[in-house]
């Protein structure tokens, strides 16, 4: 997923992890609200819109739940156990609610749209349930909530996109920075409930998208990733010039806001990426050299039932094409075991797949059936659990040995590392990340600073990090 890029940025990766602004002025008097988000990018990117749209209206971000007027939980429905971790945590809320009657829950996200109204019948304590294409009305609803009644609103749009709304930036390193370009999907994959709690795919205007990445840079920010769920649909129709911007074009926008702005994006689905949009990844040194391919299976029988649209061959020949067109271009993947009828041999084709394809990264998870979903009311999960979990067992194992060869390969090599901030393990060590994605840790020495970039000569490495030291000319 968009824990598709991931690590600490990608999605699930981030999971219960609580947001807090860089800087804010105290207003005593302004009621304070406090915001946790979990799944995927997409979401952590709407809780920055929901923090702009609410503090805009003079509520007031808290970093601590248990000091806030309102708390809002923007959850994710992708499986089963995201939404266990929503409900588990929502039982942390209800004890600070005994202590604190007035406090209002709400309920933000894909959870509340798959489960609107029911939320409130199921979970006494939500006082507001918002679906994704809602957050305008949180304000409203917040009024509404305050006066004793439920507030509701989970209306899908066509056209929302939050195009005109700064995002507020929550917990940043100030180097990195999610960006939106689109929201929904029209794909259908029988597994997934995206479509269902997203609603259709709509592109957001080009001009607002280069607007908010040019801000982020003159801000200080280094790297911008562009986010949507099929990134390669993006097209935006500009009216002022009938002219069209395809997703090619708009990274090529973006990437010309300055060389010193790398960008990044996720996700790409394997029947949308094109031969422009590598070409124009090649034709930008600040374009990353990485790209986040979901396969979710090996196997071209599975790949239909999951109406997935490509065949084993297509993917394959996709990757080769990544190959031949940008040597040691990153890749990364998704899969998914045990989906509806596998076999042990659909099972083998995806380890075999994985041989071929020897990720970098790969976000791997077994079947999870989602009410309402076309898998769940066309095919049986038939698969037994244990045999979903032992597979899923053998497709980490080995992608865990491509995983270190992709490390151990960067041994001996220089490579171009944006700082972000110290290592987790020690100050006197920077942490950044290579152009292909890779985490790379070195002494700190000369006169750098958060958001330089530096050249680092790769030592050693573990199973996730690169260690080196600065490159002496
Ligand atoms: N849009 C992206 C794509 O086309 O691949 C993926 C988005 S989805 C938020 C992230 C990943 O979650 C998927 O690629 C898939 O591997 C996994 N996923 C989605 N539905 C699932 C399900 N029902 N059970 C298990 N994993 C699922
Ligand atoms: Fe879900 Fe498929 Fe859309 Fe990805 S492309 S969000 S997996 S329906
Ligand atoms: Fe993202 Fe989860 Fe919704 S992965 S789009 S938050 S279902």
């Amino acid at each position: 997923m968009l824990d598709f890029v991931i690590d600490k940025k990608h999605d699930e990766s981030r999971q219960g992890e609580a947001f807090a602004p860089k800087v804010f002025a105290s207003n005593s008097f302004a009621k304070k609200f406090y915001i946790e988000s979990y799944g995927c990018a997409m979401n952590f990117a709407d809780s920055e819109v929901v923090a702009s749209i609410l503090q805009g209206k003079g509520f007031e971000i808290t970093r601590h739940f248990e000091e806030a007027d309102m708390i809002f939980i923007n959850t994710c429905s992708i499986r089963e156990k995201a939404e266990a971790t929503v409900r588990k945590r929502l039982t942390e809320f209800r004890k600070v609610k005994k202590y604190n009657p007035a406090l209002l829950v709400g309920v933000l996200g894909c959870m509340a749209e798959r489960l609107k109204s029911k939320f409130i019948e199921e979970e006494k304590l939500v006082d507001i349930v918002v679906g994704p294409d809602a957050y305008r009305t949180l304000p409203g609803l917040i009024e509404e909530a305050e006066s004793g009644q439920k507030g509701v609103n989970v209306l899908l749009s066509r056209e929302e996109t939050y195009g005109d709304i700064s995002p507020i930036r929550l917990n940043s390193n100030g180097v990195t920075s999610f960006v939106s370009i689109m929201r929904g999907c029209n794909n259908m994959c029988s597994f997934c409930v995206v479509p269902f709690t997203r609603g259709r795919e709509r592109s957001r205007d080009a001009a607002s998208v280069i607007k908010e990445c040019t801000d982020l840079f003159n801000e200080g920010y280094r790297e911008v990733t562009l986010l949507g769920q099929n990134v390669d649909s993006y097209q935006w129709y500009n009216s002022k010039d009938e002219s069209i911007v395809s997703f090619a074009n708009l990274l090529e926008k973006v990437a010309l806001i300055s060389p010193l702005l790398r960008v990044r994006f996720s996700t790409s689905h394997p029947k949308d990426i094109t031969d422009e949009v590598l070409f124009t990844i090649k034709k930008y040194e600040n374009i990353c050299k990485y790209i986040h391919l979901p396969v979710q299976s090996g196997s071209s029988r599975i790949l239909q039932l999951m109406n997935r649209t490509y065949t084993r061959e297509w993917y394959i020949a996709k990757v080769n094409r990544i190959r031949e067109i940008l040597p040691g271009c990153g890749l990364s993947t998704d899969s998914i075991t045990g989906f509806c009828s596998e076999t042990e041999e659909d099972h083998q084709q995806t380890l075999s797949l994985f041989e071929y394809c020897e990720y970098d990264l790969a976000y791997m998870y077994f079947y999870s059936e989602r009410p309402g979903t076309l898998a769940e009311r066309r095919f049986e999960d038939d698969v037994p659990l244990e045999v979903k979990k032992r597979r899923l067992q053998e497709v980490v194992a080995l992608h865990r040995i491509h995983s270190l060869k992709s490390m151990e390969k960067e041994i001996g090599k220089t490579v171009k590392v944006l700082i972000e901030g110290n290592s987790k393990k020690s100050d006197a060590d920077w942490a950044g990340r290579s152009d292909n994605n890779k985490m790379v840790v070195f002494p700190k020495s000369g006169n750098f600073h958060r958001g330089d970039y530096a050249e680092v000569v790769i030592e050693s490495c573990t199973a996730g990090t690169l260690i080196g030291k600065i490159k002496i000319n």
